[in-house]
């Protein structure tokens, strides 16, 4: 692995569900310099050794200070429109301090997939990467899929563990990537601790993170094997993905805005539209020197979370 670089690093939702653990991560490297922004109503505490900056980020002073003499802007805020866009003031402030790289908030499918084209979460998204370009900045887009363990524990995967139920799409046999929570943390702590020569490389680019490249019929035999249950004690529906596609947009015509995420977890698990990164994440992986993990251990650590472990 190549030489660590040490920065100084600001964040921005540093004890979010992806922050907090961006943060551990970083701090675990030792090498970087950390310094938390948080808003003025905020209730976040933050661990020792982390600069606290907190205020107004429609305070262009306030913002001027914070960033001051910082090498990296990370952006993991809530997915709420008004959290979203207090990027722009944040990234502003970035270019006026000279900041040179930011991560926006991304975490989220590949950009340039057709996933980003057909959902409007995920290609909303770019206007925030044109912003920093235009200011003469470079962005780093962090893509990982649907968290697997955090979707997983809300049953999203269409795999309902404490409920031993389960939609299979097709067989079930399409390939997809996801990554963890705690990968993408190392993740992020990997990319940012590499030498200046190689983190030029992804200037205005993706970063393709993933624990592993796997089936949903491999993600339920490995919960029927965590809950030490049979196939026969579960409930598994057999799907076509057209109908459940159909009943997604169906619902969000009906006025469900939320029901739009049954066709985004499907899509991941769909042949083309973009939930198979493989190629490149594996050569980021090698570049960041991230191992992958092991799906029956991921498996077993969701089971217990959600004290569903025992028949
Ligand atoms: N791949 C996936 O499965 C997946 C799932 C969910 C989200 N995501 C992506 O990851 C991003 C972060 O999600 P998350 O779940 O980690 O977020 P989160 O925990 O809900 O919130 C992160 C932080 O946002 C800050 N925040 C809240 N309201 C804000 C506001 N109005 N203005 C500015 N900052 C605000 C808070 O920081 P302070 O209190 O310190 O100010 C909070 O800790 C999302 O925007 C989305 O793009 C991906």
């Amino acid at each position: 692995m190549s030489p660590q670089q040490g920065r100084k690093i600001a964040m921005v939702g540093a004890t979010g569900t992806i922050g907090s653990v961006t943060l551990a991560a970083l701090l675990k490297t030792n090498i970087h310099t950390i310094t938390a922004i948080t808003r003025t109503e905020s209730s976040a505490t933050f661990p020792s050794g982390v600069t606290v900056k907190k205020g107004d980020y429609s305070d262009a002073s306030f913002l001027a200070s914070a960033l001051e003499g910082q090498d990296v802007l990370i952006l993991q805020v809530n997915m709420m429109p008004n959290a979203m866009e207090s990027q722009v003031t944040l990234i502003e402030a970035a270019a006026k301090a000279g900041v040179p790289w930011v991560l926006p908030t991304e975490f989220g499918s590949d950009i340039y997939s057709p996933i980003a084209r057909d959902f409007p979460m995920t290609g909303m998204k770019k206007k925030y990467r044109d912003l920093i370009e235009e200011k003469g900045l470079s962005w780093i887009g962090i893509v990982n899929n649907p968290w697997f363990d955090w979707s997983m524990k809300q049953g999203l995967w269409s795999i309902d563990i404490p409920g031993r139920k389960a939609t299979i799409y097709d067989s079930g046999d399409v390939k997809f990537n996801t990554a963890t929570l705690g990968q993408v943390g190392r993740g992020v702590a990997a990319l940012l601790s590499l030498p200046d020569d190689k983190l030029d490389a992804y200037k205005n680019k993706p970063v393709y993170l993933r624990s592993f490249l796997i089936t949903q019929r491999e993600v339920l035999d490995s919960a029927i094997r965590a809950m030490g249950t049979k196939e026969s004690d579960w409930e598994i529906l057999k799907q076509e993905p057209e109908v459940a596609i159909k009943a997604s947009r169906d619902a969000v015509a009906a006025g469900n805005p939320f029901a739009f995420v049954g066709e985004f977890y499907l899509a991941h698990m769909q042949e083309g539209r973009g939930g198979n990164y493989e190629e490149k994440a594996a050569k980021d992986a090698e570049v960041l020197g991230l191992k992958g993990e092991s799906l029956d251990e991921v498996i077993k650590r969701v089971v217990e979370e959600l004290g569903a472990g025992s028949k």
